[in-house]
């Protein structure tokens, strides 16, 4: 017996409003057209006032509770990946902990951008093997649109808000059921082509997000497929064996790209980009609560999530679902 970490439920949230390109249009320079030719981008969901990086973790994290069949006093850890706080602190994660009303547990924020629900996924699998807690609940939460320059056209477009959540628990296994291998990584030099151009240690202010497009497109592909490619080696399985790719949204032209590289038909990939944009930390665990949801990704299927974002930090994750 081996004591992994099992998927037993997802959920996800979005704000109410949703935002078409046609709608953007009408504001910023640009056109429904360009950010569907470049991006795949059709919709986004942009939060209103009372609807924060919290609220929206919260919710995703009742879904998820709920599809597990649990309730949040057996929760002993939550970790919110986000890149767009609340607040500088406390952790969204406590915040999260006092709005479902889970009782003391371990709760804390990961930030690593639009890689942060792997890095999060990774550090959770990690201490609930090593007997930290039971249950655990991974969240992905972002309201990016609370940290965009409205004026710059070459990132406005590019994001959403939303949130998504998985609980994963501790069994003793006797199968392949789980996560099998996570791998993590960051470059730190390429921090300055995807960064938010404030903080509370340098401007004390919240900043704006800043991206060098064409640089960031190119080393997503390269990172993405090759460390698809070193998850699978880690567990002896080829993209033969993959049931279903989870990737981060961020743009179908990255996301096509990668697959082609791998070899991966686009019918085993789940795609939401055209519907959420790129939701940051919070778009693989939206996408794979979608995909769950609607019957696609079914118990026993062999599913590979991956991620490359600010810093650059980049994963990917294998688990028999
Ligand atoms: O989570 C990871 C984070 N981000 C990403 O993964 C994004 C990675 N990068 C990308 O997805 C693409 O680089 C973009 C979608 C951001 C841009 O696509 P591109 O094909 O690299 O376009 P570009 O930045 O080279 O711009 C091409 C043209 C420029 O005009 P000129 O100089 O050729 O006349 C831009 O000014 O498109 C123009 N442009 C726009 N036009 C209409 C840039 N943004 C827009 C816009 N609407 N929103």
């Amino acid at each position: 017996m081996t004591r992994r970490s099992i998927l037993v439920g997802t959920g996800s949230a979005l704000p109410r409003t949703r935002v078409s390109n046609d709608e953007l249009a009408k504001r910023v320079d640009t056109s429904d057209e360009w950010i569907v030719e470049r991006t795949g981008i059709r919709f986004r969901h942009i939060a209103e006032a009372d609807e924060t990086t919290g609220t929206l973790a919260a919710d995703a994290a009742r879904h998820a509770l709920a599809a597990a069949g649990l309730v949040p006093a057996d929760i002993g850890l939550i970790i919110v990946a986000t890149a767009t706080p609340d607040n500088t602190f406390p952790a969204t994660a406590t915040k999260v902990q006092a709005l479902i009303g889970a009782p003391d547990c371990i709760a804390f924020d990961v930030a690593a951008v639009c890689s942060g629900f792997l890095y999060a996924l990774s550090v959770a699998d990690s201490m609930l093997r090593t007997g930290a807690a039971k249950h655990a609940l991974v969240i992905g939460s972002e309201t990016f649109s609370r940290i965009l320059d409205w004026e710059d056209r070459g990132t406005c477009v590019l994001f959403g808000d939303g949130a998504g959540a998985v609980v994963l628990s501790a069994e003793e296994v006797a199968d392949d059921r789980g996560i099998l291998a996570t791998r993590l990584h960051a470059e730190g030099q390429y921090g300055d082509m995807l960064y938010v151009d404030g903080g509370p240690s340098t401007t004390g202010t919240v900043g704006h997000v800043r991206m060098q497009g064409r640089e960031v497109f190119r080393h997503a592909v390269t990172n993405l497929a090759a460390v698809l490619g070193e998850v699978l080696a880690d567990v002896g399985l080829s993209a033969a064996d993959i049931d279903w790719v989870v990737p981060h949204q961020a743009n179908k032209r990255i996301i096509d790209a990668t697959a082609k590289k791998l070899g991966l038909p686009a019918e085993r990939v789940v795609l939401t980009v055209d519907q959420h944009a790129n939701t940051s930390a919070a778009s693989v665990p939206l996408a794979l609560d979608l995909a769950v949801r609607d019957g696609r990704i079914r118990r026993g299927d062999l599913v590979v999530l991956e991620a490359m974002g600010g810093g650059f930090t980049w994963g990917a994750a294998v688990l028999r679902v």
